[in-house]
């Protein structure tokens, strides 16, 4: 195209001899076509924002992206690695306006926040419902609000007990069931010398704590809040009771007392350094706790949360998706991304390089995953039957009224009766009952 302009504008330089004028055209029909020659050839860029720990885990997808898309150059920005921290990244660009991401990488419980904000594109029209039926309900309707999707999963995630194997069969003891059960074994444990601590778990006041806490008041019978009624169960005595359960574990010497500082990390590097007998924590650690350098290697297992008598574990439904940001300029390129990213083939290769959970439900029996990880297959059951956290448009605030009032139970500020009381009055009053 840019040779038969110049031709143009040389017959019009021969035909009238204006000089000037054509050898200005030509430079600037020159400057036109370089910059648009250039322009075309750039990549649209897609930006997402996530946790630094997991950027680095989406490397090998990112390039395969890149290498099949070369149009698209998908850049992760790297986060603080608390789910509600980037979170409140992606809130605060929201509500400055002009947001940098194209697309939000979400924990299932942002979901109701942003899409009732009008965040997110409504992606209903773009995924075909026996297309979304290939991946677990519990995903799926953590990405619905009101009559909308706004998520498509990528990974599932589901709370459970981490055990020692070795030192449980050692001493003659079934994994426990109960709290009770949990609490006298690892009692025996510690007072044998077999090991220095009981139970860690995430103590710390995040979004992990509501998330921990969740699944043991399912355990414990209780609920936080009804979602379709917004009744609000925190001052019930099944929630008090879970609470002063917790609390007993660091009276009783069962947890570290530094536990309440405790995030995943923490509580996996002190579990997989072979100091404490029980954990509670996400999928993600099997593989990194039985690693080669890993000093409990072979000598774990997992099981679902232990309960209190009479009811049945809980685990909570964790898990990570992809959002659009609607005011995104390049809503078909940010859709090839999640469709490429949450496709089986990508949900494999990450799975086989990082242990996550995949949320296609197929893939908990792919012969090369069960090869890898032979407890998949039961991990389903546990995917299948965990307990959301409340998915309400307050979610974050009602999540921060129980971290704040659960954090000063556990570090003794407030007792657990107290704590829990204004905990359920200050949710009751967010959520206008
Ligand atoms: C995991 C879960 C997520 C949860 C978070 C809490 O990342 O997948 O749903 O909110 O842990 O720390």
């Amino acid at each position: 195209m840019i040779v038969r302009l110049l031709s143009k504008f040389w017959h019009l330089f021969q035909r009238n001899g204006g000089f000037y004028l054509a050898v200005t055209s030509i430079a600037l029909v020159l400057a036109v076509g370089i910059h648009q020659l250039a322009f075309s050839q750039q990549p649209v860029k897609i930006r997402v924002l996530m946790q630094a720990l997991e950027a680095a885990q989406w490397q090998p997808l990112v390039e395969q992206f890149e290498a099949q898309n070369p149009d698209i150059d998908l850049e992760i920005v790297e986060g603080p690695n608390a789910t509600n921290l980037v979170e409140d990244l992606y809130t605060s660009s929201f509500l400055l306006g002009d947001s940098p991401y194209d697309l939000v990488y979400m924990d299932i419980v942002w979901t109701p926040k942003f899409a009732a904000a009008g965040w997110l594109v409504d992606l209903s029209d773009r995924i075909a419902d026996a297309e979304l039926s290939a991946f677990l309900n519990g995903d799926v309707n953590g990405g619905r609000y009101s009559d909308g999707l706004y998520r498509i999963p990528f990974r599932s995630d589901a709370g459970m007990l981490y055990y020692r194997r070795d030192l449980l069969e050692a001493a003659g003891f079934d994994p426990p069931e109960t709290v009770e059960d949990l609490t006298r074994i690892a009692t025996a444990l510690q007072e044998s010398g077999q090991v220095e601590w009981g139970y860690v778990w995430q103590g710390k006041q995040y979004e992990g704590l509501a998330a921990m806490f969740v699944e043991l008041l399912e355990g414990f019978g209780g609920f936080w809040i009804d979602p379709e009624t917004k009744e609000v169960g925190l001052d019930r005595s099944e929630t008090i009771e879970a609470v002063e359960f917790l609390r007993s574990t660091l009276e009783n010497g069962i947890s570290p007392p530094g536990v309440t500082t405790y995030q995943e990390e923490e509580a996996r590097r002190f579990f997989q350094n072979g100091k404490a007998a029980f954990m509670r924590n996400w999928p993600y650690v099997w593989p990194l706790a039985n690693a080669e350098d890993s000093p409990v290697a072979g000598k774990i297992a997992i099981k679902p949360m232990v309960h209190q008598i009479g009811y049945d574990s809980g685990a909570c439904q964790g898990g990570w998706g992809l959002g659009m940001v609607k005011s995104t300029r390049h809503p078909e390129e940010a859709w090839r991304v999640i469709e490429f990213i949450t496709s089986e083939a990508s949900q494999k290769q990450f799975v086989l390089e990082t242990g996550y959970v995949p949320s296609r439900r197929s893939l908990f029996n792919d012969p090369d995953i069960v090869a890898k990880y032979s407890h998949y297959p039961e991990l389903l059951a546990v995917q299948e039957s965990s307990v959301l956290r409340p998915p309400i448009a307050q979610y974050a605030q009602a999540s921060d009224i129980l971290q704040r009032y659960l954090s000063a139970a556990l570090t003794d500020r407030l007792t657990p009766d107290r704590a829990m009381q204004r905990a359920a009055e200050e949710t009751r009053r967010l959520l206008g009952r």
